[in-house]
């Protein structure tokens, strides 16, 4: 009834939609709901709801700023809007798009162990499918072709972080992006919020008390004015099964280009 009163009131004169300031670039399924989500804590924060891909499809950048700018939510002066778009970061056109619009606008990159990330990754384009009554394949014949890494799997090259990042820092310097380290998100959500609050020059809003471990859904819940909320059923679901030896496979073929990431990035992760 609250929420309902709420939204009854009319938005205050000042409120306009703004363009953001900030904008979640990505990971796919690297945690980039849970981060825009925990973000929205803040209450000098407007979040976009529903992903925008204004910057990696066509038929979208097409229709200009104007556009763009109408998907965002109502802000106040002073607020920051976000929205958050995981394709972005692998779109090849994306960052001198992103740059054209705004060269000082923030980025945030969420990232994951990249054969984590890609069995996710398949998991959830396997649940799409099965939504439509599609047959899909294993995911050992996606991935392995005469024994050995087929690189030409979509999944498998969202993977490798480093040929993405290097095209975002062609257009941005590297203190323009923030890194997220997802599996910490997953771990103690926190730690990692007051980074990004830092990093987005935010007053410390977001509190300890803002989330709680929820043990049925395995993973952190947010709390705010009273309201508890988890992401849906698809984030966190159970992934689909890949044997060992392929897991090992995976592993050792992401060594190189993960070390070319931790280059890139100046830090380095407990991956695979
Ligand atoms: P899995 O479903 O593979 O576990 P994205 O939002 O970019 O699609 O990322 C989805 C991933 O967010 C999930 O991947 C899950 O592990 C991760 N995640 C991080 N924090 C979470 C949280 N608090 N609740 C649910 N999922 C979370």
């Amino acid at each position: 009834c609250l929420r309902e009163l709420r939204s009854a009131v009319p938005p205050p004169a000042n409120a306009t939609q703004r363009l953001p300031g900030a904008i979640i670039i990505g990971v796919r399924k690297g945690g980039t709901r849970a981060l825009l989500e925990m973000l929205n804590l803040h209450p000098d924060v407007e979040v976009a709801k529903a992903e925008v891909h204004f910057f990696n499809l066509d038929e979208h950048y097409r229709r200009g700023l104007g556009w763009y700018r109408a998907q965002m939510p109502l802000s106040l002066p002073g607020q920051l809007t976000v929205e958050k778009t995981p394709g972005y970061f692998t779109a090849p056109l994306a960052p001198a798009r992103v740059r054209a619009m705004d060269r000082d606008v923030r980025l945030l990159l969420i990232v994951r162990d990249p054969a984590e990330r890609l069995v996710s990754d398949y998991t959830q384009v396997l649940h799409n499918r099965q939504q439509r009554q599609k047959p899909y394949q294993p995911l050992e014949e996606l991935l392995l072709h005469r024994g050995r890494i087929n690189t030409s799997y979509k999944a498998l090259q969202r993977s490798l972080y480093h040929q993405h990042f290097s095209r975002w820092l062609a257009h941005f310097p590297r203190d323009q992006i923030h890194v997220v380290d997802g599996e910490a998100l997953i771990r103690d959500p926190f730690p990692e919020l007051q980074r990004v609050e830092r990093f987005l020059e935010l007053p410390p809003r977001i509190a300890p008390s803002n989330f709680y471990f929820n043990t049925t859904k395995g993973f952190y819940c947010l709390l705010s004015a009273g309201h508890d909320k988890c992401l849906d059923e698809s984030k966190g679901r159970p992934h689909a099964p890949l044997s060992t030896t392929a897991l090992h496979m995976l592993c050792r073929f992401f060594r190189e280009p993960n070390r070319r990431f931790f280059n890139m990035v100046g830090r380095s992760f407990a991956w695979c």
